[in-house]
């Protein structure tokens, strides 16, 4: 069943595997197979904590005579703005038919999406969306950064020197303890931080992290508990290639929103010390808080450089406060899905 909205419908679950959501899909991701497609979008749209009663998340479609053009997905976002709950919707999966870019799709798209999440953030990933949303009247809250250092000094030295592949260490010293159930990242606590959050963000729930790394197709995350003042909290990374082997990509670090930066060091820390005696080279962290990137960025080798632009608004003119990037809570947990990627992998 499909709801019209304008030129723009909401497909639900029987239309998506359907031969007009495969012609789309055929175009705008070639390359990767079927199948794959759809699993991915399983999870995205009709396994999400957010969809309800065996319903799914609707999939914006917009159609130029009976022919889809352009595509919208929306992962919902119980988002904290100055205190306030607020629904809002990352917009993901955004694509418009390249014979039919500079139409206004792209902005009807946002629009038909705006009447179920009335805000709706992005990373403005392309030139192209980046001056959509701006052209909208959204607010560029600022820049995520993105830390990159080497786990082991002496190892990178010396990798470098012998111009070597890092060695992967066979035998693992006894590391921290691997998250693998809801169950696990319930007893942490999580979902009571969730709620005495304060900062702007997303806060976390241990509904959504099961669903966000522990049930993504085709990417593998890690989750582990580490200590720190006595306190556990969750480190989620990702193995990628590497010159140097291979890095760890840090998703976050989730944990009590009134950690401070020595106790998110220790953290760190304990996350970096396990890293190493696996064989990781570098170690890349991408965030918005600074308590965080205070924790983690220290060291003389560390580099650092800014990342997409977060930008939230509402299509419907009315205000919503202006946050900068400094004030947020954002990981890249909460919007890098690296929705290609896991099409890849799956195909
Ligand atoms: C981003 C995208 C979805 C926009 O769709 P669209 O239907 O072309 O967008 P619209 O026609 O509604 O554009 C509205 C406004 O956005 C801006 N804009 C859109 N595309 C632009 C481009 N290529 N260059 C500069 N400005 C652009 C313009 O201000 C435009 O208004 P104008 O045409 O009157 O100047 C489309 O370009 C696309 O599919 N790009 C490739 C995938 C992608 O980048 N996805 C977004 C990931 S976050």
């Amino acid at each position: 069943m499909t709801v019209a909205i304008s030129s723009v419908e909401r497909v639900t679950s029987e239309a998506l595997t359907g031969p007009p959501s495969q012609w789309l899909a055929q175009r705008l991701f070639a390359g990767f197979s079927w199948p794959a497609h759809v699993r991915y979008c399983r999870w995205l749209l009709a396994e999400n904590p957010a969809a309800r009663d065996g319903d799914h998340l609707p999939l914006y479609v917009f159609s130029d005579g009976g022919r889809p053009a352009g595509q919208l997905a929306i992962i919902p976002a119980d988002l904290l703005l100055e205190g306030e709950r607020v629904r809002a919707g990352w917009c993901v999966d955004f694509h418009v038919l390249p014979t039919h870019q500079r139409k206004g799709i792209g902005h009807e798209l946002l629009r038909a999406a705006a009447l179920d999440f009335p805000v709706l953030l992005a990373l403005g990933e392309t030139e192209a969306s980046a001056r959509l949303f701006r052209s909208c009247g959204w607010f560029d809250a600022g820049q995520q950064t993105v830390v990159t250092r080497p786990v082991s000094l002496t190892r990178v030295a010396l990798d470098r020197l012998l111009r070597r592949p890092a060695a992967v260490k066979s035998r693992d010293c006894r590391g921290p303890a691997i998250i693998t159930s809801i169950a696990a990242l319930r007893r942490m606590g999580i979902d009571d931080w969730a709620t005495r959050q304060t900062r702007a963000g997303v806060p976390r729930t241990a509904e959504f992290v099961l669903w966000r790394y522990l049930r993504c197709p085709g990417l593998t995350y890690v989750l582990w508990a580490l200590e720190s003042e006595g306190q556990t909290a969750c480190l989620v990374w990702r193995r990628l290639p590497d010159r140097s082997g291979w890095r760890a990509r840090i998703l976050e670090l989730i944990c009590p929103p009134e950690a401070g930066v020595e106790q998110v060091r220790g953290w760190l820390r304990a996350g970096l010390r396990a890293l190493r005696s696996r064989g990781c080279g570098v170690c890349e962290l991408r965030a918005t808080d600074p308590t965080v990137l205070a924790a983690f960025g220290a060291g003389m080798l560390a580099r650092r450089s800014l990342a997409t632009h977060l930008v939230y608004g509402r299509m419907d003119g009315r205000p919503v406060p202006r946050v900068p990037i400094t004030q947020w809570s954002l990981t890249a947990g909460d919007c890098d899905v690296d929705a290609m990627e896991a099409r890849r992998e799956l195909s």
